[in-house]
This record gives structure tokens, sequence and C-alpha cells, in this order.
């Protein structure tokens, strides 16, 4: 018996890294996955590894900052696997610079894809969700909401707004028993971490207790715990996932 059984989850940013990871966790937990992306055809290969785990999968296209896709993301996901249990805010992204360099537009798109894409389907699940008396939402933050970063402003003030989007959802629908929580990764070996230059890397392992970077299984397995009844006495709360780096 899988910990989702009969569950639905929509996980959105899912056509790789993260997202990716947490569709197969999630999938592998028995729950049947609508997975949204930018472009439909980039999440085959995360639908594939949904089929491979015998489940359901459904894959809708949608920019997440644009409220009539996300809506329509959610009434696909619901036309196609009969309801949504669990909604995972996971797409991303980051436009890094100081700030005496940061254009306003690469402000305004962090904003818009971390803060509000997470608002808008955190809105378009809630009435459903309240209305079938239960549902659990994650959203993906970071570390860098929680202690900032040189290069980072608008990063930081995204994923900070998604704590404080957590907290508040939470209080919102907690009495019609909508748990919302947020994950808060660290340094997480992606194609980017990857990529840096060895003395960077070191820099950033030499900052990590653990002295690893994270996978995006450690994620995962964090996801699927606050999802699940495992954590059924939870909400509004944010767990770090970042082998230490932060412990207050
Ligand atoms: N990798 C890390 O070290 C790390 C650390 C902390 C937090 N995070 C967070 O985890 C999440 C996933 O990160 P990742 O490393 O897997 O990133 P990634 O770039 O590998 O994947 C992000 C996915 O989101 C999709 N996406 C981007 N913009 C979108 C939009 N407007 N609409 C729909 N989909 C969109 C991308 O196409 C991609 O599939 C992000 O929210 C990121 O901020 C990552």
């Amino acid at each position: 018996m899988g910990m989702l059984d009969g569950k639905v989850a929509l996980v959105t940013g899912s056509a790789r890294g993260i997202g990716q990871a947490i569709a197969k966790k999630l999938a592998g937990e028995g729950a049947d996955i609508a997975l949204c992306d930018l472009k439909a055809e980039w999440l085959a290969e995360t639908a594939a590894i949904v089929e491979a785990a015998g489940r359901k999968v459904k894959c809708l296209e949608a920019d997440v900052s644009n409220a009539a896709a996300v809506d329509t993301v959610v009434s696909g996901a619901i036309e196609a696997l009969g309801k949504v249990d669990i909604l995972v805010n996971n797409a991303g992204i980051t436009k890094d610079t100081l700030m005496i360099r940061m254009s306003e537009q690469d402000w305004d798109s962090v904003i818009s894809v971390n803060l509000k894409g997470t608002f808008l389907f955190t809105k378009a699940v809630a009435r459903p969700m309240m209305k079938q008396r239960t549902g659990c939402i994650v959203n993906i933050a970071s570390i860098i909401g929680l202690i900032g970063n040189a290069g980072q402003c608008n990063y930081a003030a995204s994923k900070a707004g998604v704590i404080a989007l957590t907290k508040s959802a939470a209080k919102e629908l907690a009495s019609r028993n909508v748990r919302v929580n947020a994950v808060a990764p660290g340094f997480i070996q992606t194609r980017m971490t990857d990529g840096l230059p060895e003395d960077v890397r070191k820099r950033m392992l030499d900052a990590i207790p653990m002295g690893r970077f994270g996978t995006p299984e450690d994620v995962a397995n964090v996801v699927l715990f606050l999802t699940s009844d495992a954590s059924s006495y939870m909400t509004g709360q944010v767990l770090t996932v970042c082998g230490g780096m932060v412990t207050a």
C-alpha cells in the first residue's frame, strides 16, 4: 500500500529537476499526477516516469503567472483525473544580479513566476479543496527566502513572500481541513550546481555542515511527508532541507 493511494496530485514545473523528482515520488506512493510546465511536450519524460509507476498522468501547459492559464490547468486536471487532493507549487526561476544592476523586468519576472504563480495556483485549488473538505498544498520556497543572498534580492523576496503566503493561506484554510506548508531547500544538486566552477562548488560545500549538496529526492521525500497523513496535524510550517545550513 502506498502512502498516497487514491490521491491526485498536481505538480507545477515538473518537466525536470526537483519537480520531476516530486512527481516520481508521489506517483511511487500511489498518486495519479497532473503535470504542468511552460510547454506540454517538455513533460514527456516525467509522464513516462509516472506511467512506469502504474499511475495515471495528465500533461498540462501553462505559464504559472497567467491567471487564466492557471484556472484552465486546474479544471483540466479535475476533468482528467477527477479531483485535486494535493498541489505542489514548484515552478520557479532565478534572474540573479546585484540589486544596483537589477532591471525592473528581472524583478517583476521573478516575483511573477515564483510568488504570483504560487498565489494563483493556491487560489485556484482552494475552492474545490474546501468543498471536498480535504486538501494539501506544499509550496517550494528556498533557504534564500529565510536568510537572503547577495545577487538574489528578487529571488529572496519572492521566496520570503511564498513563506508568508503559506502561513496566511494555512490560517484561512485550516478550518476546512486544507493544509498548507512550505519546503525550503538549500543547495540541491541540479544541472545548475553541476556546472559550477570547482572553487565555487568547494566554497558552497564548505558552508554545508553535512558536507554534500542535497538531491532532488531529498526534497521530494519531505514533500511526500507533508502531502501524506504522516503530517496530518501540521499546517503553516516551513521545513528546511539544507544539510544543516540554516538551523533557526
Ligand atoms: N536547485 C536548487 O538548488 C534549489 C534550491 C532552493 C529552491 N529551489 C526551488 O525549487 C524549485 C525547482 O527548482 P529546480 O532547481 O528544479 O529548477 P529547474 O529550473 O530545473 O526547474 C524548474 C521548472 O519550472 C518550469 N518553469 C519555469 N518557469 C515556469 C513558468 N512560468 N510556468 C510554468 N513552469 C515554469 C521550468 O520549465 C522547469 O521545468 C524552484 O521553485 C526553485 O526556486 C531550488
